[in-house]
């Protein structure tokens, strides 16, 4: 079986090997990801932000005093974080020398169909939480994965944001296309993804010396894993 390339992306400025396009990336504000990670975390915790892009939740999450060290592989991106540290290196390769309260793995990154990188962004994880610290991760609940259909929507920044294309190559993979308009700049994002069930992510947590704790909020979109 042929699967289509895992990642591309298009449109003006800089784009990420994922295929983020990092002046969309750059413009985007939270909503309310800051508020969820800290009230599962304790109060001032040191926090590893991985895959943490323009800064759009790292900024949040220093305004609620944590400390945050904030790691991508696209310098471009790191670029627009000026407030607290960074380190530009890939999740997987990552050696930050010291171990964080929270570790934090968001945006989606964990799903990618790439098995032996999902285990590697793990170990990642795994080796810079503290022992009494917790790994907090985003998802897509399950769910969503059985029922998206290409859609169109505006923000409230007016931003038009449509899935143009979705098709699923294999049992649990999803291959979908992205396209964002901001005035008269247009960017697409095409990318594929792996349904992870809790079942499935419990078991990969668990090869990697992470046990699963419990989901942030009722949508089981939030993961908090404990290192074992
Ligand atoms: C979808 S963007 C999200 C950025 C940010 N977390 C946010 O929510 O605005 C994903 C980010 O993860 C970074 N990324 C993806 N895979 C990575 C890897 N293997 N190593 C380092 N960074 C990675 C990309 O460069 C990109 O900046």
């Amino acid at each position: 079986m042929t699967l289509p390339t895992p990642y591309h992306g298009s449109g003006p400025g800089p784009i990420t090997p994922d295929g983020c396009a990092v002046d969309y990336y750059a413009m985007l504000t939270p909503n309310g990801e800051p508020e969820i990670i800290h009230a599962a975390a304790p109060a001032g915790a040191s926090i590893l932000e991985l895959g943490a892009g323009a800064g759009r939740i790292t900024r949040g999450l220093l305004a609620l005093g944590h400390e945050v060290v904030a790691v991508d592989e696209s310098p471009e991106m790191l670029a627009h974080i000026e407030d607290t540290e960074t380190i530009c290196s890939p999740i997987q390769s990552l050696s930050a020398g010291r171990a964080f309260d929270v570790v934090l793995l968001m945006s989606f990154v964990i799903e990618t169909a790439d098995d032996e990188l999902r285990r590697a962004f793990l170990r990642t994880c795994r080796r810079h939480v503290a022992e009494d610290g917790c790994v907090i991760l985003q998802r897509k609940p399950p769910e969503w994965y059985d029922t998206i259909q290409p859609f169109e929507r505006i923000t409230e920044a007016g931003h038009v944001v449509r899935m143009t294309e979705v098709s699923r190559p294999a049992p649990d993979l999803l291959y979908a296309t992205m396209e964002y308009t901001v005035g008269d700049r247009r960017w697409t994002h095409s990318f594929l993804s792996r349904r992870l069930d809790d079942d499935f992510l419990r078991s990969s947590l668990e090869e990697e010396g992470l046990t699963m704790a419990g989901f942030l909020g009722g949508d089981r979109e939030w993961v908090r894993a404990l290192p074992v």
